[in-house]
């Protein structure tokens, strides 16, 4: 069904906590009504919420998927192919898919926000990211008017990229279909502390050999301690990619900060971290009230003015940010989170 509100309420609705109305919100909950839908520019399209930064009104109709459900469409000894529709909370599925001991999303555990939207990021942590679950997206292409299925490959997903980012009216996205594993003694553990923690869970249990369950629990332990929870304290996550540099850049910068972390990627080029770069700064738990860098993560920004902090405020302490690390490393960083404007464009 579609269900069409005037004046609607998003304030609740984006874990930035920013106060945010909606001209015209079309809420659905069955695809099939897709290409009944008539919609009027301008339009955009808002999933969970957690990466977004909204403006205090929208004129443009705001599109809500909500499909919910999950169906196995394919299982054999060793893995499942798992159909899961884009409303459907993204946590929660992890933690489904976990206690049915299928495999391979356990690194992804408490990432806010709807399935629907993981491939648009391609929602990465602890060394794995969507992609590397991920069979395929069914989308409905709005100028077409027509449902089809994208494989992996024509996602082109990279890092916090996909095509649904190059190109973000093109596609509504209804589900997605992922491969998980039953393999209990494959799991990837090799991200900062992740194994330890892991294996201290598994000691404490009495076992010698880490579960994808003590991955799981070990993620949650490790976000909880490091991240905000929106609830709580409002943030969008990550509020900037980590840089990739050229090998040249690294190198000399290695030389002024030998103890810089860094992670060298396949091409020759090295990501550093951004929340790194803004303590080095001076900037964790700074920034320009009410926006502030959270104490235990620089790279998150949070909001300690919900409902009243707007727009500009982040765009300030973004701004004041981008120019400090930019004068300290020579590095610009670049925003994560999508700029909403008032006519519901984004970048
Ligand atoms: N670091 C600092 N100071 C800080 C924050 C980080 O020195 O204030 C250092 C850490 O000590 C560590 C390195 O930076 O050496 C990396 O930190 P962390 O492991 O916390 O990860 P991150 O690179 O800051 C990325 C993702 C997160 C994801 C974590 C874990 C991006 C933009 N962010 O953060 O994703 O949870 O890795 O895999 O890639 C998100 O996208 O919203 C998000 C939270």
């Amino acid at each position: 069904m579609i269900h069409t509100h005037h004046n609607y309420d998003l304030s609740a609705l984006n874990t930035m906590a920013l106060s945010a109305t909606a001209a015209t919100a079309i809420i659905i909950d069955d695809e099939s009504v897709l290409p009944s839908l008539q919609l009027a520019a301008p339009w955009m399209v808002l999933s969970g919420g957690s990466n977004v930064l909204l403006p205090h009104r929208i004129e443009a109709t705001v599109v809500m998927p909500r499909m919910m459900g999950k169906k196995v469409i394919a299982e054999d000894a060793d893995s499942v192919t798992l159909e899961v529709m884009a409303g459907e909370n993204w946590h929660d599925l992890v933690s489904y898919c976990t206690t049915q001991g299928w495999y391979g999303l356990e690194n992804l555990a408490l990432i806010p926000g709807l399935a629907g939207a993981a491939p648009v990021q391609n929602i990465g942590a602890y060394g794995v990211q969507l992609e590397d679950a991920l069979v395929s997206v069914r989308v409905y292409e709005w100028q077409t008017a027509r449902f089809e299925t994208l494989t992996k490959d024509q996602c082109q997903f990279a890092y916090r990229h996909s095509i649904f980012k190059d190109d973000p009216d093109r596609y509504l996205i209804t589900a997605i279909t992922l491969k998980l594993h039953k393999d209990s003694t494959k799991t990837m553990s090799n991200y900062g502390d992740l194994h330890n923690h892991a294996t201290a869970l598994a000691t404490q249990d009495g076992r010698s050999s880490i579960t994808p369950m003590d991955v799981y629990h070990a993620v949650i332990d490790i976000r909880n301690s490091k991240l905000p929870d929106p609830k709580q304290l409002p943030n969008c996550g990550s509020f900037f990619q980590n840089p990739i540099i050229a090998a040249d850049q690294y190198q000399s910068l290695l030389e002024q900060y030998p103890t810089m972390p860094h992670y060298p990627m396949a091409d020759g080029m090295v990501k550093v971290p951004a929340g790194w770069l803004i303590e080095q700064a001076g900037l964790k738990g700074g920034g320009i009230a009410p926006i502030l860098t959270h104490t235990k993560q620089a790279l998150v920004l949070t909001n300690h003015a919900p409902l009243i902090a707007t727009q500009n405020d982040i765009a300030a302490t973004a701004m004041h940010i981008i120019d400090a690390v930019a004068a300290k490393f020579g590095i610009r960083l670049v925003r994560e989170p999508v700029w909403i404007d008032r006519d519901g464009s984004h970048h």
